[in-house]
């Protein structure tokens, strides 16, 4: 192969990077400014103690609204989440703290980055917005025991009334 063809296919491969790192580029930044996922702002683990739940926050598991926040608070316990609905309006801001009680679960918000696996003393905390009204579903989804399977949360979104 004589020495400018080399370089001419060089050139081509080059150019194949270049474009591919656009690209990512570009669709980095388009899911940013589109904002189709809900992003998460903040996430932390916190401890809570599971044998006292009814002395914290989750002795009223569900949607409270704190000084103009509004947090959702859910404990997975063999085998349901309460609570297992979950109603919040489209466009605002919502904190939601889980929690488990008992055993290892798990929860995954569908459309969304919130993924906590649950352990009973820990609590994951996480902020988004959910714009699009609709129904999210989370399968339990660490292996908890005989009920597993039926173990689910169900998000709801709905428009501001
Ligand atoms: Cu709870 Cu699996």
């Amino acid at each position: 192969m004589r020495h400018d063809v080399i370089e001419r296919y060089e050139l081509g491969w080059m150019g194949v990077s270049v474009v591919l790192v656009v690209l990512l580029f570009v669709g980095v930044l388009a899911s940013m400014i589109s904002d189709t996922l809900p992003g998460v702002v903040e996430s932390r683990t916190r401890f809570v103690d599971p044998a006292h739940l009814e002395t914290t926050a989750y002795a009223k598991p569900g949607l409270h609204e704190e000084n103009g926040e509004l947090h959702a608070y859910v404990v997975a316990r063999a085998f349901t989440f309460t609570p297992s609905v979950l109603t919040i309006p489209a466009g605002r801001r919502v904190t939601f703290h889980f929690t488990a009680a008992d055993v290892l679960h798990g929860v995954q918000i569908e459309g969304s980055n919130i993924n906590f696996e649950l352990i009973p003393g820990h609590e994951g905390v996480a902020s988004a917005t959910f714009r699009t009204p609709g129904t999210y579903t989370s399968a339990c989804n660490e292996y908890c025991g005989a009920g597993h399977q039926n173990m689910a949360f169900k998000l709801i979104v709905e428009n501001a009334k």
